[in-house]
């Protein structure tokens, strides 16, 4: 496995737990709306800056476009498919984030496990599928640049103080949230 698809891999566990987590949140029952707000708010700033910009970032900006000049084709096939979901998933997390301007619990839910189930199966997809072949159409030297590109992008869209922000966030839920 190469450098740069091993690093994707890792966000996706972060990602996983995450998505786990989110499952505890909608279906707890004994939390105040406020506290839910938080939360929930909390959820979806993960989301667009960890999951979508950093994550999906390193994909498209990066390995796909790489996977497309080793001949692997921009429209249909897997690197299209992949990109249209990170767009479905874009739109699921502005529906969430539409419902808590207006506060509304049931709409956030269903935006957030239409997310969820989209990002296991995207997931899945990525780890199974597009980056078992990535790891055979790159070599080495490719995965290692890659990588370098990954953690500019990463210093980039994220820094060192968000990161520890968004560390100490997924301790804080997983503490209330039960989840270890
Ligand atoms: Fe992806
Ligand atoms: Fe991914």
């Amino acid at each position: 496995m190469g450098k740069a698809t091993s690093n994707l891999r890792k966000e996706h566990d972060v990602i996983l737990q995450v998505l786990n987590i989110l499952d505890r949140m909608v279906s707890t029952n004994d939390k105040k709306d406020s506290v839910k707000l938080q939360y929930y708010n909390e959820l979806v700033y993960f989301l667009k800056i960890f999951a979508d910009k950093c994550h999906h970032g390193k994909e498209e900006n990066y390995l796909f476009a790489e996977l497309v000049k080793h001949g692997m084709p921009n429209e249909g096939g897997p690197v299209g498919v992949m990109l249209g979901e990170h767009e479905q998933g874009r739109e699921y997390i502005a529906q969430m984030s539409k419902s808590l301007e207006s506060k509304d619990f049931t709409e956030f839910n269903d935006a957030a496990i239409d997310y969820r189930d989209l990002l296991i199966n995207h997931i899945n997809k990525e780890n199974n599928i597009l980056f078992v072949m990535a790891d055979k159409m790159l070599d080495e030297a490719q995965q290692d640049e890659l990588f370098e590109k990954f953690e500019q992008h990463e210093e980039i869209v994220i820094g060192h103080g968000v990161h520890e922000e968004l560390h100490a966030m997924m301790q804080r839920w997983s503490e209330e949230f039960l989840v270890y």
